[in-house]
């Protein structure tokens, strides 16, 4: 076997071998995971990861690609069997091409999102994909788990940005699928194997992505209302009323919003009072924005007269947008300085919502009482983060202990209604084990029969999505 450490030294540089100080890579976002690399590698190009992930095969060591390192289940975080090579996209950070006119923009996998979307912009383009971890995560982090966000009601998963890939295989070719086109029926369209695949069938190191028209108007509000059930009329009321213009909805319980506020102090004053349920909700266009404004003001007051909600703030500055976003997108950051909770990241049909509360709370309370739900998400997605946080008065631990027992009271009601365990984070090493549970066995046996077609030594992120 050659000596992996000497041959990655003289292919990469030794500075891009890394083998200390690697906590950073070696542990996921959440503090829930970690292992211990043999080594973390920084390849600077596509022809690096290439021969790298020939030589990780010629000396039989299973590899992880790494990008932002901000999944939410373990995805990027290797074994702790010393064994395993992390690769960082990191390097791979060029802009290829960007083209206005074909509205598409060519870009290494190792490019931040955040970046991406200043990059669309200065063309006067959007490119829409929009989360929480956008100032860290990178595209090919993104297109790995097929990513979701807040955008996805009016623009689609990062599947749906997709045009083109460029993916390394496990014996290390380069599958080159870096075309802009917008229809291209030559076959079965290998690119989405690899969309959502959490790096266990190739390493993605480029994409073509779609860009839209930047929006010269945006209109933000903040509203409050009683139920779920009022939260969905709100969504048809103001999507019947503003068409494709509107483009965010998140659904937020009160529990959470308080949760931000006391971790954030300096979050916005929302209402005078307390209301259970709340919604940040966005339209965007083209057009004038007194236009889009008084369009969207309009539904709102319908959806006051009608009483389906019982209080609104309107954005009137980006600041004062911004600050109200902020409340959204500082759940996940919040709940993590709370302490331990058992997450979900479910989707059921978005007619469903209110009637899957409605029915796993009470279960939930009657198994743990004074159990605090932290619910929360993309409620125009029907996709929700159903987090769990411990009653008062129980350990960290212990309440881990439990996370087996509620994931079954929580994902026994979202598989009855023809639902999915998880909507956009993807499984890494955190809910792979529910495969066995929630998907049919010729599901499965498809799932690993196209693993062992396109990685049949099992070295590209083993021990992540598929069950072990
Ligand atoms: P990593 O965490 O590094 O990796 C994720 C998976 O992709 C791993 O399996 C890894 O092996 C694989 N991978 C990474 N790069 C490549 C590559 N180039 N080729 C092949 N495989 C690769 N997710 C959402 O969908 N919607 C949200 O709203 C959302 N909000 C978030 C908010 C916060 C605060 C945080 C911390 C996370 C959030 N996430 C969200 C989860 C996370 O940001 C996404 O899953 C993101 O797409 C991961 O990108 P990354 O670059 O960090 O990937
Ligand atoms: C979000 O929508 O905020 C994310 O997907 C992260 C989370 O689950 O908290
Ligand atoms: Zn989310």
């Amino acid at each position: 076997m050659p000596d992996f450490l000497t041959q990655a030294r003289a292919l990469l540089g030794p500075s891009h071998v890394l083998t200390t100080e690697l906590a950073a890579y070696a542990t996921d976002w959440r503090g829930k995971f970690s292992g211990a690399p043999l080594a973390v590698c920084r390849p600077a190009d596509t022809a690096q990861v290439a021969a790298l992930v020939k030589l990780c095969a010629a000396c039989g060591l299973s590899l992880v690609p790494q990008g932002g390192n901000t999944s939410m289940c373990g995805g990027a975080t290797p074994d702790d069997s010393g064994q395993q090579v992390v690769i960082s996209l990191s390097r791979l950070n060029r802009v290829l091409e960007i083209s206005p006119l074909n509205n598409t923009m060519t870009v290494e996998a190792g490019c931040i999102l955040q970046n991406l979307q200043h990059l669309a912009a200065e063309h006067d383009r959007l490119f829409p994909l929009s989360l929480g971890a956008e100032g860290s995560c990178q595209i090919g982090g993104n297109i790995a788990t097929n990513a979701g966000g807040v955008q996805v009601l009016r623009y689609g998963n990062t599947r749906d940005l997709v045009l083109g890939l460029e993916v390394v295989l496990a014996d290390g070719q380069v599958l080159n699928l870096l075309k802009a086109l917008r229809k291209d029926n030559t076959g079965y369209d290998l690119k989405h194997l690899f969309i959502g695949a959490e790096g266990t069938l190739g390493i993605i190191t480029a994409a073509v992505l779609k860009l839209f028209p930047a929006p010269r108007a945006k209109a933000v509000a903040f509203a409050a209302f009683q139920t779920p059930q009022q939260a969905l009329e709100l969504l048809g009321l103001m999507r019947g009323a503003m068409g494709d213009r509107f483009t965010a909805f998140e659904l937020m319980s009160d529990a959470s919003v308080k949760l931000v506020q006391q971790y954030f102090p300096a979050s916005p004053a929302l209402f005078g009072q307390s209301h259970p349920w709340h919604v940040v909700m966005q339209a965007s266009d083209g057009g004038a924005q007194a236009a889009l404004d008084q369009a969207f003001e309009t539904a709102l007051e319908s959806a006051l007269e009608r009483g389906i909600i019982d209080d609104v703030l309107l954005a009137s500055s980006e600041t004062q947008a911004r600050e109200l976003w902020m409340v959204r997108e500082n759940i996940s950051e919040a709940q993590q300085l709370d302490g331990a909770n058992i997450k979900h990241d479910i989707a059921v049909p978005v007619s469903s919502v209110p009637a899957f509360i409605d029915e796993v709370l009470p279960l939930l309370q009657a198994a743990y009482p004074g159990v605090r739900p932290m619910i929360y998400g993309h409620l125009g997605d029907g996709n929700l983060h159903f987090n769990v946080s411990r009653p008062a008065g129980m350990s960290t631990p212990d309440w881990q202990a439990e996370t087996d027992r509620v994931n079954v009271i929580v994902l026994d009601v979202v598989a009855r209604m023809q639902g999915s365990f998880s909507a956009e984070h993807g499984l890494g090493q955190l809910k792979n084990h529910e495969m066995a549970l929630y998907k049919t066995p010729l599901e499965i046996d498809l799932m690993r029969r196209l693993k062992n077609a396109l990685d049949p030594k099992g070295l590209m992120n083993p021990g992540k999505l598929l069950p072990n």
